[in-house]
């Protein structure tokens, strides 16, 4: 794994097997993880005492201590449980020695907890770090998620975290509520979503790349006119038929 430090001044990291970033490096790692998942997932949820989210999937661990970093910093006082699939277990084994921005520097028990037992649990939070592949982890959750943070690599390299099935199986486990944060915004991955029954949005967000963001019920976002969409692209959504299996 290659170290890289991205334009925010926080690091991220480089994958050879998937031949990409595990963030995007002109947003920054924690700045994309705070403003394109949890800081508007969040929103949404503040009558909420009691939150689900599924982090598709672990990584760094970005999304999940960048979420822990947002309670503390917006005093909020909810409990939360994590749900995050991880296929490499030797990458969340060497967290704990990884740089990570100071805003993080509250939380190296819990890094290196989760680092060594991929569990953490206290009076408000729990974080499952559950080891092996998200699509057979996803079937078999048996709680009504809130949010998800969808931000596996990107579509190209990681199809099968993308498809129309995928989006089906996670629709499943959604809450009405729910909602799914991305940074993608690419025809084939809002194809897919609306096909698996979404609503789907877009959302600028300021000195940021736009995002997708997709629920079962209306936001105040833009949202796409998908039906117009699908008639007029030329693009196809994902299917797990054309995709390689990894
Ligand atoms: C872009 S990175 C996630 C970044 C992470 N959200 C963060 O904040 O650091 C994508 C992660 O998905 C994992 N992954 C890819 N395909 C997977 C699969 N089918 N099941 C579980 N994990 C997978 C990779 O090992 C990688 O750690």
């Amino acid at each position: 794994m290659k170290i890289v430090k991205s334009l925010d001044g926080t690091f991220t990291a480089y994958s050879e097997n998937f031949d990409e970033c595990y963030h995007n490096i002109k947003d920054g790692a924690l700045s994309e993880s705070l403003k394109k998942h949890v800081e508007v997932a969040f929103k949404f949820f503040e009558k909420k005492d009691d939150i689900t989210i599924l982090d598709i999937c672990f990584g760094l661990g970005y999304n999940t201590f960048s979420t822990l970093y947002y309670l503390k910093k917006e005093n909020i006082n909810k409990k939360i449980h994590i749900i995050s699939p991880e296929m490499d277990k030797e990458l969340v084994q060497s967290l704990k020695n990884f740089s990570y921005p100071k805003e993080f520097d509250f939380l190296k028990d819990i890094i290196e907890k989760i680092s060594n037992d991929f569990y953490y649990e206290d009076e408000n939070i729990k974080i499952e770090v559950k080891i092996g592949n998200a699509r057979d982890i996803i079937k078999k959750i048996d709680k009504k998620i809130d949010i998800v943070y969808q931000d596996p690599f990107s579509p190209k390299k990681n199809p099968l975290l993308w498809t129309v099935e995928y989006f089906k199986d996670i629709s499943k486990i959604l809450d009405y509520n729910a909602l799914i944060t991305t940074y993608s915004i690419a025809t084939p991955v809002r194809l897919a979503l609306y096909e698996a029954g979404f609503r789907v949005y877009e959302r600028e967000i300021e000195g940021l790349k736009k995002q997708t963001i997709a629920s079962f019920k209306s936001l105040p976002f833009k949202e796409i006119n998908m039906k117009e969409k699908k008639r007029r692209s030329s693009s196809q959504p994902l299917r797990d038929k054309d995709v390689k299996k990894i």
